[in-house]
């Protein structure tokens, strides 16, 4: 192929993260609260969302760009309708090596089946506490744990791969932490923690609500023996270890405290088409315009080129109470994480 595309950082572009929809069927109090998303708030028109055929022409753009690796999110992917007939088109593109899917879960136990037959392998279950109550209160639309455990069993009977991911803030969550490692352990499901972060402008975050990776080592590292793993990739945003022992393993997602800017390979395509170099940019270049104006293939490359070629986002490792709080972001429901 080409010579790989390299940003100004000299970062190849490998990854695509493709939001499909904005809208989310959860109100978690830490990225879609409903004072501010409520009955009133106006999410996309359905005219601005690409299409699934709009998406494959992108996908297979960008994988001839160098894309080796897609994840579908949202808000929550799942609410997309026939979002299996995507699946399909994304897995016959020649190239690509990998799709994930990152859900709340709250619709998988229904579609599980659909989406393992469409050709998907793995996904990423989001769960911030196995206590019902506070599970209630922090997705704050009524929703019970037992409904997402099941939706992770179907997941496995169907033979997709399950990894959850736990978003720990401080006062929020902090005493689920080692119990969920329990669970998960003993369910031989891997467990990545991730670091809160001040995505969007209405996150209420703070320095002293993040728990860092070493805190989290340290609870563990009461009750277990962790040993650490290799990245399964270059580039790979969780600091893996394993349970001692066991082949089951538990990861850290340090974008606060260990930020993994100088390896971030990743590009993301938000519902409305806008192509983002940072999951905290401050705006994208439309490509949905590029798409419905008659481009053609090459002239679609010609706008992501560039658009790449001059990308030096590292916001992490910029990272500052003022920027968190003066910094023009976008949601998090909305670029999909
Ligand atoms: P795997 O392919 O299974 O390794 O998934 P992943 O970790 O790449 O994707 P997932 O959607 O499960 O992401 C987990 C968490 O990592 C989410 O909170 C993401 O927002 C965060 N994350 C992923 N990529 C980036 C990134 O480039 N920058 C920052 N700051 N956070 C990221
Ligand atoms: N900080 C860290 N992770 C977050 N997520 C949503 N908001 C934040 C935040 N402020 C998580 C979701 C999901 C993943 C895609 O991002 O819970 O697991
Ligand atoms: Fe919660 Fe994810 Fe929905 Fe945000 S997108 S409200 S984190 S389920
Ligand atoms: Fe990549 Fe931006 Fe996240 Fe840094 S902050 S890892 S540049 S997405």
């Amino acid at each position: 192929a080409n010579s790989p595309l390299q940003d100004k950082l000299g970062r190849p572009l490998q990854d695509l993260r493709i939001s499909v929809t904005d809208r989310c069927n959860f109100r978690c109090t830490y990225c879609m609260p409903k004072e501010i998303f409520g009955k009133d708030f106006q999410f996309m028109p359905k005219e601005h969302l690409l299409s699934f055929e709009e998406i494959e022409r992108l996908a297979s753009i960008f994988v001839e760009l160098g894309v080796k690796k897609i994840r579908l999110t949202g808000g929550e992917p799942l609410l997309r309708r026939n979002l299996p007939d995507l699946i399909k088109k994304l897995v016959a593109i020649d190239g690509l090596e990998d799709i994930g899917l990152t859900t709340n879960g709250f619709l998988l136990e229904k579609m599980a089946g659909q989406l393992k037959e469409a050709g998907l392998k793995r996904v990423n279950v989001s769960l911030d506490a196995l206590d019902d109550n506070l599970f209630k209160s922090i997705n704050d639309s009524g929703v019970g744990i037992d409904r997402i455990l099941k939706s992770m069993k179907k997941a496995q009977e169907v033979g997709l791969e399950v990894k959850v991911n736990m978003v720990v803030k401080k006062g929020m969550n902090d005493n689920e932490v080692v119990p969920m490692a329990k669970y998960f352990k003993e369910q031989g499901i891997a467990l990545r923690y991730i670091e809160f972060m001040d995505v969007g402008q209405h996150n209420g975050w703070n320095f002293d609500k993040v728990i860092t990776k070493k805190e989290l080592f340290d609870q563990l590292s009461n009750e277990f023996e962790l040993e650490p793993m290799d990245p399964a990739y270059v580039g790979e945003v969780a600091k893996r270890y394993r349970y001692k022992g066991t082949n089951t393993e538990v990861g850290f997602i340090t974008s606060v405290s260990e930020s993994f800017c100088s390896t971030c390979t990743r590009a993301r395509v938000a519902a409305d088409g806008k192509f983002y170099t940072c999951l905290f940019a401050a705006g994208g270049f439309d490509l949905k315009e590029v798409l419905r104006s008659g481009a053609s293939d090459e002239e679609v490359k010609a706008a992501i080129v560039p658009t790449w070629k001059k990308r030096s986002d590292r916001y992490s490792d910029e990272r500052t109470e003022e920027t968190a709080k003066n910094r023009k972001k976008i949601e998090m429901s909305y670029i999909g994480g």
